[in-house]
Order: C-alpha cells, then structure tokens, then sequence
C-alpha cells in the first residue's frame, strides 16, 4: 500500500483506541484512508467493535492489544505490525493512565514518560523519512507548573508534561531520520469517562471550565489529531484545542 500526497494509504498506529479519543482518532484515520492499528490494553471487544466499524465504513483495521507499560508487550505489538505492514508512517500516542484502582505509585510514569518514549525507539526503524509521532496531552498537563492542577490529577498531569519533555528531547534524532513530533493540547474534553466522573466527584471543577466557554468535543479534539499527522509544521509544534485562557 502505498503513501499518497494528500497522506492516504498510510500505516497508522493509534495507542488507546479502544475508547473515548483514541477511539474517535482510529475512526477519522481510517475514513481518510489509513490502515488502522487500533491499539488497547484490555477492552479487546471494544477494540473489535472500532475496527469492525472502520471497516464497515471501507477503511482497514487491525486490533493489537498490548500494555505500553510492558516492553515485551510493546514490542510484540510493533512485531505485529511489521510482520502484517512491513512498515508505520504515524504513531499516534494517545493512551494514558495511571488513575487506575490498584496502580502502584510509578505507573503513571512507566506509561506517561517511559513507555511512550520506549514505543518511539520500537517504532523507528518501521518509519521511513516523513513519518510522524504526534502526543496527545491535556492542557493540565502541558502546562505543569504553569497552572494549578486538581490534586488527583497531579501525578498524571507531572508524568505526561514529563513524557512530553522526553519525546521533545528526541526532536534531533527524529529529525535525522526524517520524522517529525508534534503535540496536540486539549482542555477538558466533553464527553469523555473522565469529565463525566470529575462531573460527578468535582462538579466546580467542571463548571469552572465551562465559564471559559463550550469545551471541546472528542470530535473536535480527534480532528486536530487528524489534522496534526497531516499539516507541514516545523517538528515540536504543538496545537491547542479550547482553553484560550490558558493561552493567554
Ligand atoms: N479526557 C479528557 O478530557 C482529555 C482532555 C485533554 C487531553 N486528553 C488526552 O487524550 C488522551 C485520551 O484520553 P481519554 O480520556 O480518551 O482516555 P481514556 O478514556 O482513559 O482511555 C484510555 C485509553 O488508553 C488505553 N490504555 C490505558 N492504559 C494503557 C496501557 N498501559 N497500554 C495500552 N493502552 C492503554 C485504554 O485501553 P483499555 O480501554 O483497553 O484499558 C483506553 O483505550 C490522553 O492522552 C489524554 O491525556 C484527554
């Protein structure tokens, strides 16, 4: 299969397809053309219904499940991808975590940071020059440091800003090899699992948002994904969705 001008027919990877963001971003890939991997830790149904709909609508899908946070698993994720592609032309680290009942105090570091940059150095060598990483973050979290954090949300927001400044770092070697980063920054997203729980533990929190006007959608927010593996920006661009206060 091969890569078009206008980006279709490419190979893409979507960590954390199976739900929410990461979902809606497999969805849009595949109707633009990609062949899909749809990328989950535990929800394979959920994995199988995304790709099942990708391919209904005449897109390409395949559910790989693997948890980022184990390399074996990781690696044996990118295994499959070369064995069935023989190539990646966009990686498109959207899983996260680390709010999980039961998770140990580091794992939202192992996934947030480490994990993401382990799956770059699997990825590289399946990506030609042109290819794309873009991490998807949270305005929480991109902003760390710069903007109070909700207490329960801290170590996720310190672990993906974390994660953001080790693939950053990474910008030089992407780039002799002809890959580029960019970063997608969302506000609080409408419709997601965890505004709704925040909704219902947190109302202010929530409402606080909303004064600063309508919070994006996850459609919204997956379209600027789309559009940040398509767009011709210097590597290390980041687009922001929603929040203009915390632009200013
Ligand atoms: N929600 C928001 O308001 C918001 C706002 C701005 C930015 N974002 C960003 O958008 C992205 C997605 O957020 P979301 O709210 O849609 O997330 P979510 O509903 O919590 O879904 C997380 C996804 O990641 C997968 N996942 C979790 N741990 C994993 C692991 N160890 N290995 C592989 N996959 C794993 C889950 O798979 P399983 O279902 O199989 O466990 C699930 O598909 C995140 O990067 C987040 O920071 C979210």
């Amino acid at each position: 299969m091969a890569v078009n001008q206008d980006g279709s027919g490419r190979v893409s990877l979507v960590t954390g397809a199976s739900r929410g963001i990461g979902a809606e971003i497999a969805r849009l890939v595949g109707a633009a053309g990609d062949a899909v991997v749809v990328n989950y830790r535990e929800k394979r149904p959920r994995a199988i219904a995304v790709a099942a709909e990708i391919e209904r609508a005449g897109g390409r899908a395949l559910p790989i499940g693997a948890d980022l946070s184990d390399d074996k698993s990781a690696s044996a994720m990118i295994d499959d991808i070369s064995r069935t592609f023989g190539r990646l032309d966009v990686l498109i680290l959207n899983a996260s975590g680390g709010l999980e009942r039961g998770a140990d105090p580091d794992y939202a570091m192992r996934l947030n940071r480490d994990a993401q940059v382990r799956l770059v150095e699997l990825a590289i060598p399946l990506m030609k020059p042109g290819s794309r990483v873009v991490f998807v973050t949270s305005h929480q979290s991109h902003f760390y440091g710069q903007k109070p954090v909700p207490e329960d949300y801290e170590p996720i927001a310190q672990s993906k800003r974390a994660g953001e400044d080790a693939l950053r770092e990474r910008i030089p070697e992407l780039l002799e090899r002809g890959i580029t980063l960019t970063v997608v920054s969302g506000d609080m997203i409408d419709g997601t699992i965890i505004v709704r729980l925040l909704e219902r533990r947190d109302p202010d929190a929530v409402s606080g948002r909303r004064e600063h006007g309508a919070l994006p959608t996850i459609e919204e927010f997956a379209s600027v994904v789309v559009d940040a593996s398509l767009a011709q920006v210097e590597s290390g661009h980041t687009f922001y969705v929603g929040g203009e206060d915390y632009l200013s």
